[in-house]
């Protein structure tokens, strides 16, 4: 039996937004059936720009859904930062599924309480928009690892870099963010490691800085070194392995990102620069890797081996239809109580700069439901 359309509210309609616009018009279980933005001028100019008759545009969610005569299934709360908490939280009240954009909160705080909502109301999905772990490039990676764990063995350490240059400055809400960077960049690389490897960063030491010459007000750049573990090793350090991480929105001259994988019998390295992704692989010959093959791995666009070829924000909308019709038994593999784990590294880099110590972060989701 098909599926009946599913009814998606975008809350925040900036420039991300027209991102989900995209895909909810591509894949088949999803309209847009409403908007929602605190700019009214914006929701004048919906009937063109958003393809909704401005009977649907509305200034908050409660709006939303009282004059409409159909139920929603989702808000996609693609808001500033600062805003997601409330925004999100306020959808779960309402009864509505969520897709909140990362950062997926302002504080460790607040990121608790999100997942504490979620958790008082299974029958919802929940799920943060880190869809960067299923772009093609980084699901090719992690497919080629799965499928060669008896010649690449364990992962024994990770490298990621990602260096870009912004410029002077970053316009809008942005503008006024502490942690620039890292509370808008970093959240996908740091979410992309724990999927890559299937474990969790339990300590983080890490500097979160901007360099001399830049005229950024908040931080631009970060470097850490993150531990990462299975749950069962959490407090057993000879079980952790390591990665580095320097991303940084400051950068001048060579532009590139990069991720290393390591591993007992190989390696995968992804490298985009000037536009080119590339995933290569290596397989050491001998058990010191001084004699190896390299090969390049054709990219792939099944995530999760999914057989319709969504990435990105379509794989997200296919993990929450799919989790809105088990009434949420199954749940997008971003649902808070996942993500709540990558969002403590960005808060885990603060503390760990702010207090120039080494800082374990099992602490943050303590007595959690996760
Ligand atoms: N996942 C990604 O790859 C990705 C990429 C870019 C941005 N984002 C995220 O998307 C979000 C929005 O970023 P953007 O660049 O689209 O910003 P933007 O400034 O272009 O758009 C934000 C919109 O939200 C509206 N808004 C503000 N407060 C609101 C409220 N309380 N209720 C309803 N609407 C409100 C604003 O009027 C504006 O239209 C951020 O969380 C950002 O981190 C994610």
């Amino acid at each position: 039996m098909k599926n009946r359309v599913k009814r998606a509210i975008i809350v925040g309609i900036g420039g991300h937004a027209h991102a989900w616009k995209k895909a909810l018009a591509i894949h088949e279980d999803w309209c847009l059936a409403a908007i929602v933005d605190t700019n009214t001028d914006k929701l004048e100019n919906a009937p063109s720009t958003w393809g909704v008759p401005e009977t649907h545009a509305y200034t908050t969610m409660e709006e939303a859904i009282h004059f409409s005569e159909e139920p929603y299934d989702l808000a996609i709360i693609e808001t500033p930062t600062f805003s997601h908490h409330v925004l999100a939280m306020e959808a779960i009240d309402l009864g509505l599924n969520v897709i909140c954009e990362k950062n997926m909160a302002c504080s460790v705080d607040q990121g608790r309480q999100m997942v504490k909502a979620a958790h008082a109301h299974p029958e919802l999905c929940t799920a943060i928009g880190t869809q960067t772990r299923y772009f093609a490039q980084n699901w090719t990676l992690k497919k080629y690892l799965l499928e060669n764990k008896d010649k690449l063995e364990e992962i024994t350490s990770l490298n990621l870099t990602y260096l870009y240059n912004w410029g002077k400055t970053r316009q809008g809400w942005r503008r006024w963010l502490k942690d620039l960077f890292l509370e808008d960049m970093a959240p996908h690389h740091l979410d992309l490691i724990r999927y890559l490897t299937d474990m969790d960063v339990v300590q983080v030491k890490a500097v979160n800085f901007k360099p001399s010459f830049s005229y950024f007000k908040g931080s631009s750049t970060t470097y850490a070194i993150l531990a990462l573990a299975k749950p069962e090793n959490y407090d057993n350090p000879d079980n952790w392995i390591y990665a580095t991480y320097r991303g940084d929105w400051q950068k001048k001259g060579e532009l590139y990102h990069r991720v290393d994988m390591n591993c007992v019998g190989g390696e995968i390295n992804l490298l985009e620069k000037a536009g080119k992704k590339t995933v290569s692989a290596t397989l050491f010959e001998d058990p010191e890797g001084f004699k190896y093959q390299t090969t390049e791995v054709q990219n792939t666009n099944d995530v999760e081996f999914n057989i319709k070829g969504y990435t990105s924000e379509l794989y997200l909308l296919e993990e929450m239809s799919k989790g809105i019709n088990s009434k949420g038994k199954t749940q997008p593999s971003t649902n808070f109580k996942d993500a709540f784990k990558s969002f403590a590294i960005t808060q885990g880099i603060i503390e760990s700069y702010e207090t120039n110590k080494a800082v374990f972060l099992p602490k943050y989701w303590k007595n959690l439901p996760i």
